[in-house]
């Protein structure tokens, strides 16, 4: 049972731990590899595969790999094969931006009885040549998790 007092503590500690480090090389980071988004009039198709480094709050390190889906899904979607070794889930969405895309990467994962929530994204050019870029997480929510 997690008290009312340890989860307004963690949640201090989450939004403290997120914001860059001093040095711009050990920010956390997550990295986008193989990203193609190829747009039609109506709609864009993504696909590209998503790593992690263990990071702030524990966050796991992580291998996602086909992630894909289309800008008008509207709601986060799981990578097709996930890598990380506690319960978690990796999902992804995008917002066409015309030429651009809003890419958006959700980690959720279960730790001692805290269930967290890291969101990131970036907004990239439009392709068809695979590309690699990186995502800086900037949000992070913890909540007990249900037993
Ligand atoms: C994406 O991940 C899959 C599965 O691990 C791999 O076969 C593929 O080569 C990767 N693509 C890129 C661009 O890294
Ligand atoms: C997208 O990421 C930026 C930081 O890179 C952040 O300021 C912004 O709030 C994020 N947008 C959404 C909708 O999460």
């Amino acid at each position: 049972m997690v008290s009312k007092i340890s989860v307004v503590a963690l949640l201090a500690v989450a939004a403290l731990a997120v914001p860059a480090p001093s040095t711009s090389s050990d920010r956390y980071v997550w990295t986008v590899s193989g990203y193609i988004n190829v747009c039609t009039a109506a709609t864009c198709y993504y696909v590209f595969n998503v790593t992690g480094e263990a990071g702030p709050s524990g966050a796991p390190s992580f291998d996602a790999s086909g992630c894909s889906g289309n800008s008008l899904q509207y709601a986060f979607k799981s990578c097709a094969t996930l890598g990380i070794d506690v319960p978690g889930d990796v999902t992804t969405d995008e917002k066409s931006l015309g030429n651009r895309a809003n890419v958006f990467v959700k980690l959720a994962y279960k730790k001692d009885g805290v269930a967290y929530t890291v969101t990131g994204n970036e907004t990239t050019p439009n392709g068809k040549d695979p590309r690699v870029f990186n995502i800086y997480p900037d949000a992070i929510s913890a909540v007990p998790d249900k037993v």
